[in-house]
């Protein structure tokens, strides 16, 4: 078995990512908040501990991230099995997807990162042998940068995400009392499995109107693990903020959706509700429903997302751009 790394990258700003090569996860960014370095990124204390992490902890999950109904696909007119992992269905690519890869390091500077992972034509079913690669940058504005990409030799389906689990209180805090906005007027409905029907709802008059700022309290109405569909790409995605409001994080991405999960069902090592990821992706089960935005990736069009998390603290910037 290859061994479990770790890779640290900082800015002038002394922010700095620890990633390991195990599922390219992110396992720390600490930040400075008024003197105290804090870390907004749940892990565990050991490297050794991710190989048995059930929650993709930090991960970049995929080939295709969320579900995918019954786990399989048509491509071209042929039907594709893939592993199921959450009954009969997929969730986060089956259960040797890429948050259970060991990825190659392909760069290493100061600021930034590039990993790479190969799957196999065939792998857990998906068609086509294909590389991934994710490059972190740090800028030193403290925005996170993260560039998805994959190639292929046979059309197939690939959807990225990352998998954070972000508490800007610092991990060792509860994470009650953050304040969430969500940018998104719609969200994908599903049924009891998490599949979505096919149908797009308001926010407006449900409890996933995240419009206005909404604080994340003990009430069951805001435990979320849910599908948004985001407005155009020229604003955040969603807007964090911790209970102290000394810390905002700000996501965007060019990619069509955000589950948004607050956390709800960690459990023994983490406590539920302890972080929320906040995951730009596209559309649950969006292969298999011709109605959602989803484009196959072919050898002649690679696979390519970006994904930003930027901090944001409020003496020296709270304006939304
Ligand atoms: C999903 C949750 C799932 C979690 C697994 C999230 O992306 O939306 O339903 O339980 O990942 O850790």
């Amino acid at each position: 078995m290859s061994d479990i790394r770790s890779f640290l990258i900082s800015n002038k700003a002394g922010d700095e990512v620890c990633i390991t090569n195990f599922g390219a996860r992110i396992i720390q960014w600490y930040t400075d908040v008024n003197g105290e370095e804090r870390n907004i990124v749940l892990g565990y204390s050991s490297l050794a501990e991710y190989l048995d992490d059930p929650f993709y902890h930090g991960a970049i999950v995929g080939p295709f991230a969320n579900r995918i109904e019954n786990a399989r696909v048509e491509i071209d007119g042929q039907t594709y099995q893939l592993d199921a992992n959450e009954g009969l269905n997929q969730l986060h690519g089956g259960r040797h997807g890429l948050s259970q890869q060991f990825w190659q390091l392909e760069d290493q500077q100061a600021q930034s990162i590039t990993l790479s992972c190969q799957l196999a034509d065939g792998h857990d079913g998906y068609p086509g042998a294909t590389s991934f690669f994710v490059e972190y940058q740090l800028t030193d504005d403290g925005e996170l940068q993260i560039q998805l990409s994959a190639e292929t030799e046979k059309n197939t389906v690939v959807g990225l995400t990352s998998h954070p689990y972000f508490n800007l209180a610092g991990v060792e805090n509860a994470a009650d009392n953050h304040l969430l906005t969500i940018n998104a007027e719609y969200y994908t409905e599903v049924d009891s499995k998490m599949i979505p029907t096919g149908a797009i709802l308001p926010t407006k008059d449900t409890r996933f109107d995240f419009q206005k700022p909404r604080i994340l309290t003990h009430d069951p109405r805001d435990e979320v693990d849910q599908n948004f569909v985001v407005n155009p790409r020229n604003k955040s995605q969603a807007i964090l903020i911790s209970p102290d409001k000394q810390l905002q994080l700000h996501v965007s991405s060019d990619l069509p959706g955000l589950q948004v999960y607050t956390g709800h069902h960690l459990f023994g090592r983490f406590s539920a509700k302890q972080g929320i990821c906040l995951e730009p992706q596209y559309f649950p089960n969006s292969p298999n429903l011709k109605d959602f935005p989803f484009a196959l990736t072919t050898p002649e069009q690679p696979f390519s997302a970006k994904i930003c998390y930027r901090l944001v603290k409020p003496q020296t910037d709270i304006t939304d751009n």
